[in-house]
């Protein structure tokens, strides 16, 4: 899988050095996919480093997940995690605070902190909270942040806001499939039938209850994922000439429910996947 705009070679290149400039590094993920949407190659380059990473969009995400994540991070990778909704302040300047608390410094001089991580996982939002006011564009598309910019926040704290960047290859397969059903990387780099499969099996492995309760019609719930999208489909109204059912359509309803929270809490990966996708990136 390849998805790779321009912008992000030369973020890469410029990262490098950026972080050895600050004190301190705050990498957002998704709560949802927190290993699949954290970047390996910051691993790499910032061992050593006051760091923390913060599992953002914990509303929506399944909280047993969560907390088996944030077990993992604390516990195996010994990179600090905490758990937080992006426009709930109290939880973002906690998690702040505790990451500058760690920085040796003198109070006068002011904490360097920088907000990385891939696209979409919502590190304007984290910016706009933290400023309590809008200093960064934020959408619900990849990469709509292109420059860098600082902030300068209360407490003498000065945060840097990064592009998303992101690694130019995708594997395993499955992480791939991971961040494109999440949103984090566009529909197009995959295979979009592959795609709707996934969500359409991991739901009704995963979270059976969660699609009772949305799609009621649902009863009893298919075995197989073409099924599933079938009777969503028919019963949504989502029909070709000829009333066949469109399953592109049918597809494309199912995953927006599941990537805006509207199927429920939902985690697209768990610690437990991890032997499964044999990721030789972690
Ligand atoms: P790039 O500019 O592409 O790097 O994106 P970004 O990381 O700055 O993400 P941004 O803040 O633009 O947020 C992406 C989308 O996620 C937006 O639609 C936000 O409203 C949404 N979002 C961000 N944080 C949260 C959160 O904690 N919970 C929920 N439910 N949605 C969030």
């Amino acid at each position: 899988i390849q998805w790779f705009p321009g912008h992000m070679l030369e973020t890469k290149n410029q990262l490098k050095s950026a972080i050895a400039r600050v004190d301190a590094l705050l990498e957002v993920v998704d709560a949802r996919l927190p290993l699949a949407s954290s970047n390996p190659f910051l691993e790499r380059i910032a061992t050593g480093k006051n760091r923390m990473k913060l599992l953002n969009k914990a509303d929506i995400a399944d909280p047993e997940a969560t907390q088996a994540w944030l077990e993992y991070f604390n516990r195996d990778i010994k990179w600090p995690a905490a758990a937080i909704c992006a426009t709930r302040p109290q939880e973002v300047s906690h998690a702040l605070e505790s990451l500058v608390s760690q920085v040796d410094r003198n109070k006068a001089r002011k904490a360097k902190v920088m907000v990385v991580g891939i696209p979409n996982t919502g590190k304007s939002t984290i910016l706009n909270t933290l400023a309590g006011r809008k200093v960064a564009k934020t959408g619900n598309v990849p990469a709509v942040t292109r420059h860098q910019q600082r902030t300068s926040l209360k407490d003498n704290i000065d945060i840097y806001d990064t592009p998303g960047i992101l690694w130019p290859v995708i594997e395993p397969r499955h992480r791939g499939l991971v961040l494109a059903v999440s949103g984090a990387i566009s529909d197009t780099a995959v295979d979009y039938h592959e795609l709707a499969h996934f969500a359409a099996q991991l739901l009704l492995e995963r979270y059976p209850a969660c699609l009772i309760e949305r799609y009621p019609f649902l009863n009893p719930l298919p075995g197989q994922a073409q099924a599933l999208i079938e009777t969503v489909g028919k019963a949504r109204g989502c029909l070709k000439k000829g009333g066949h059912v469109d399953f592109q359509k049918a597809s494309q309803l199912i995953i927006r429910d599941l990537r805006s929270g509207r199927l429920g809490r939902i985690s697209f990966e768990t610690p437990k996947d991890i032997n499964v996708d044999d990721d030789t990136d972690q």
